[in-house]
């Protein structure tokens, strides 16, 4: 399984980038409005050139026509542009204009296996089902991620899946056991995926026996 870092915050996809783990980005509006940016533009194009990975962008607007306006341009911004697409009908059909044209294709906001193999079928690149918003609407959003992938590998479906709306640690365990292909986390869940306190006793424990044994 990969690691994406899922935000728009250009210290943590830096600090990230620097462990060596990270092979990709994914945004979207929330996430850049949240960095108190006005330009959209100006911040994708930054995190683009940190790291080389795929770098999931939305588009902004609504309707087939602007959403493929919209998503021609923002894949000139940089080489590994991926565009974000909303799993609806007109989503549906954006996805499948847009790869046949080759621009990369995330299918997002995927709450049903449904959705998941449309995208797949329109050609879209990456589906990302939400498994915490899934599971804040009391269903199993894991659940959804392993059907996914076991339906994509029984069809032999070259799309991969992306668990997106990753809150914790466990998710990660999860996602990785469901064969996700991809896990896209916050920065935070990144760090608590490293952390353990017995680590921690450990390092420092081995030094102290040293130093008491030099004095
Ligand atoms: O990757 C999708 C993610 O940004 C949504 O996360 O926590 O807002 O459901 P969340």
């Amino acid at each position: 399984m990969r690691i994406f870092l899922d935000t728009a915050n250009i210290d943590q996809i830096r600090q990230a980038a620097k462990l060596g783990v990270i092979s990709g980005v994914t945004t979207n509006p929330s996430l850049v409005s949240k960095e108190g940016t006005t330009d959209y533009e100006a911040t994708i194009k930054e995190i683009c050139s940190i790291t080389s990975g795929p770098i999931s962008t939305e588009v902004l607007v609504e309707g087939v026509e602007p959403m493929i306006e919209q998503a021609r341009q923002i894949s000139t911004w940089a080489p590994n542009i991926v565009i974000k697409i909303p799993a609806t009908t007109e989503g549906l059909e954006v996805t499948s204009a847009l790869a046949k044209e080759g621009i990369k294709v995330n299918f997002t906001l995927c709450f049903s296996l449904n959705q998941a193999i449309l995208g797949a079928l329109a050609g879209a690149t990456y589906v990302s089902p939400f498994v915490g918003r899934l599971d804040d609407a009391g269903h199993n959003g894991m659940e959804l991620v392993r059907d996914i992938v076991d339906v994509f590998t029984h069809y032999q479906l070259s799309t991969q899946v992306i668990a997106a709306s990753l809150r914790h640690p466990q998710h990660c365990v999860a996602a990785a056991k469901a064969g996700a292909h991809i896990a896209t986390i916050p920065y935070s869940v990144l760090m608590q995926m490293l952390r353990h306190p017995l680590t921690d006793i450990g390092v420092a424990r081995f030094l102290s026996d040293w130093q008491r044994k030099k004095e």
